[in-house]
């Protein structure tokens, strides 16, 4: 059984006032069965670890560098996640992938890089809206799977999330069968190249996940969780998001 995963991606969000909404999901999350994890921007990650010390709230990074340190002005590296506190980082967000222009090699050797210090890479996979429309969403999301996720990946180290882009913060969301046809070709594509460590492997979904659409999200074959951005900045959307996943 894979334990499901709430995410919270902050973004490019959040000041030192944004402190009081963690602690309003560390009041809640005590008897919560479903791992929890925030991704706050880096500026707030270790006041963020400190914040959530002695919950069973985690928290990481957004990004982080392929290389464990040098002259690459304004990028972190993996350890300095660590270091700060962080247990996980997210890699190829389909943002860095349009704004930064990451590839598929970029985004496995940044896994590789937090498989390195520890952290569990939690590597975003998702179609555009006109690779949807043109039928491609199976091959896209199969290339990156193959191109981005390193031949080290096991249950532990890796989080897989399904987040088609004109899904993220829009407001759309992917119909249940859609959603389970992605994830469940996800499955079965890390079943063939990993083996049984490939079942262990979790596959959340993103996109406007919000309370109101999360029970039926979370209904759906081999969705393990959700990766979570706009919802996850305030604590009553997040810990409904969590209550559904406790639920499901
Ligand atoms: P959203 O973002 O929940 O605001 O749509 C999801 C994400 O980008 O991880």
């Amino acid at each position: 059984m894979r334990r499901k995963l709430a995410a919270g991606n902050w973004k490019m969000n959040g000041t030192a006032a944004n402190l009081a909404e963690l602690e309003a999901m560390k009041d809640a999350a005590n008897t919560q069965q479903t791992d929890i994890l925030i991704c706050p921007p880096t500026t707030l990650l270790s006041r963020a670890a400190d914040a959530v010390k002695g919950s069973v709230i985690a928290v990481g990074g957004q990004d982080c560098h392929a290389n464990a340190s040098g002259a690459h002005t304004g990028d972190i590296s993996a350890s300095m996640l660590a270091d700060a506190g962080g247990s996980h980082v997210i890699t190829g967000h389909s943002e860095r992938r349009v704004d930064h222009g990451e590839n598929d090699a970029d985004v496995a050797a940044k896994s590789t890089a937090a498989y390195a210090d520890d952290l569990v890479a939690v590597i975003c996979l998702g179609e555009s809206l006109e690779e949807r429309e043109a039928g491609q969403t199976l091959d896209v999301v199969g290339t990156q799977l193959a191109g981005s996720t390193p031949d080290a990946a096991t249950g532990a180290n890796t989080v897989l999330a399904y987040e088609p882009v004109w899904a993220i913060g829009t407001g759309k969301v992917p119909t249940l069968e859609q959603i389970g046809e992605v994830h469940d070709f996800i499955r079965a594509k890390l079943v063939a190249r990993f083996g049984a460590e490939g079942e262990k492997i979790r596959i959340l979904y993103g996109g406007s996940v919000k309370p109101s659409n999360a029970d039926e999200i979370f209904a759906v074959s081999n969705v393990d969780g959700a990766l979570v951005g706009g919802a996850s900045l305030k604590a009553a959307d997040f810990n409904a998001i969590i209550s559904a996943l406790d639920a499901a």
